[in-house]
Parts: structure tokens; C-alpha cells; sequence
């Protein structure tokens, strides 16, 4: 399949996926959190802003990928580029609020290491294109978007992982449905990020090659 055509389905599957999610928050209601939310904190606000933020990303993010921009209209390519790094700082920094609250250190972890992983990759992308260093700049971008639509592919696994829980625990769920629900829910990101990791190296080494063998 065509570059172009993996990003077309990679954008519908990531807005089909997010969207839903994010359409509890869309009142501003504490109350509609999926997540639970201690009243009164600043927990709520920087969940919302999180959100917002990672939204901005997403979306400048897949622009980032449209020949049309960034071959026809440098100027819109940079300036979504430096929304895009702004966008994932905000939401990054912010995510740090929720993912504090989270009881299970397993699934904070997860947060966390993505967190630091998204600000490092962006950070890295960001000072080569200042430094004009296109090709590195291109690689630490594919590799920070790829952290970004770990939020996506985190949600994809988890029909997969609650299949495995259920094959590895022998046909049965000895502590019920509850707990192998709770137990996918604090693996999936780690199961994200590790398959992002991989498909992206991959791409990058796969571009690598190419460039080596035109000469570039
Ligand atoms: C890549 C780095 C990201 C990190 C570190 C991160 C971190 C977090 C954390 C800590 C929470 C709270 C989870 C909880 O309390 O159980 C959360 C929730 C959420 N995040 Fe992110 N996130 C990231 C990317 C994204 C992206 C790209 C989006 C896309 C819009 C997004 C949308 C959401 C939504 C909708 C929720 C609420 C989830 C729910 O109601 O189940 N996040 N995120």
C-alpha cells in the first residue's frame, strides 16, 4: 500500500478511535469523566487541557505528513510544525497531573515513561529543524508522532490483550471478568508504546536504506 494511502486509513482509524473518547469531556462536567476525578482539584482542568492539547497534536501532526503542505507551503508546514511541538508540550506536561492520581503504579509508570518519551523525541525534533538539520529533524518527528498515536494504538490492543489474558489463563478468568478487564487496562500502553517503538524504527530504517541507496 502507498504511504499516502497508510496515513489516510492511520488518520480515520486515530479519529474514529479519539473522538469517542474524548466526547466525555466535550460538556466540561467532572461528572461525565470516565476517568475518576477528585472534586475541586486541578486534576479536571488539566485532564481537559491534556486533552485539548493532544487533540492539536493529533491533528497538526498528521498535517505535518501532507505533501501538499510541506512541499507546496513551507511556511504553513513550519507553523503547524511549531503548534504540533507546543501542542505536545502542553499536553505532555499537563498529562503529568492525571497520571499522579493514578492508584496503580504499573499504569502510572506507563503514563510516565510515554510522557518523557513523547517530550524527548519532540524536544530532539524540534532543536534539529532549528539547527537545519532536515534528515534528523524528519526522524526524531516519525518518531515523535509515533509516540503520539500511542494513544491510539494503546486502545486498538485491547481486545487483542483481553483475547491473550484469557487464552494464557487457560480458557477461564479464575478472578473474574472485572479484574482481567483491570488487568489489560494496566498493560495496554506498555504493549503501545513497545509496538510503536518497533514500526517506527522499521520506517526509519527502512528510509535509511533508501537514502543510502539513491546516494543521498
Ligand atoms: C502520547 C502521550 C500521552 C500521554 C502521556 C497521555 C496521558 C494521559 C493520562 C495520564 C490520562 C489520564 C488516564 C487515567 O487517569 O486513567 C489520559 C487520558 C486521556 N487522554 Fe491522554 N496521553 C497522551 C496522548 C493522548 C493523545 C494523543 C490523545 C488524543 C486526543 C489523548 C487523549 C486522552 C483522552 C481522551 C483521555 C481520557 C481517557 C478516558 O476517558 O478514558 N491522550 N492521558
Amino acid at each position: 500500500m502507498k504511504t499516502k494511502k497508510i496515513l489516510w486509513w492511520l488518520a480515520i482509524a486515530s479519529f474514529g478511535i479519539m473522538v469517542p473518547f474524548m466526547a466525555p469531556y466535550f460538556t466540561l462536567d467532572p461528572a461525565g469523566s470516565r476517568v475518576p476525578v477528585a472534586p475541586g482539584t486541578v486534576q479536571y482542568p488539566a485532564l481537559l487541557a491534556h486533552i485539548l492539547f493532544a487533540f492539536i497534536a493529533l491533528v497538526s501532526g498528521f498535517l505535518q505528513f501532507a505533501d501538499r503542505i510541506r512541499l507546496r507551503n513551507p511556511k504553513l508546514h513550519r507553523n503547524l510544525g511549531k503548534a504540533y511541538v507546543a501542542s505536545v508540550f502542553l499536553s505532555g506536561l499537563m498529562s503529568l497531573v492525571p497520571l499522579s492520581c493514578i492508584e496503580n503504579f504499573a499504569k502510572a509508570a506507563s503514563f510516565l515513561a510515554l510522557a518523557i518519551l513523547w517530550l524527548f523525541t519532540s524536544w530532539k525534533g524540534y532543536r534539529a529543524a532549528v539547527k537545519h538539520r532536515i534528515e534528523e529533524h524528519r526522524v526524531w518527528m516519525v518518531r515523535s508522532f509515533g509516540m503520539t498515536l500511542v494513544a491510539v494504538s494503546g486502545r486498538l490492543v485491547v481486545p487483542l490483550l483481553l483475547l491473550a489474558y484469557y487464552v494464557l489463563h487457560g480458557f477461564s478468568l479464575p478472578e473474574g471478568r472485572e479484574k482481567m478487564v483491570e488487568e489489560v487496562l494496566n498493560a495496554n500502553l506498555w504493549v503501545g508504546i513497545v509496538l510503536n517503538f518497533a514500526i517506527v524504527e522499521w520506517i526509519v530504517l527502512r528510509r535509511m536504506k533508501g537514502n543510502q541507496a539513491s546516494g543521498r
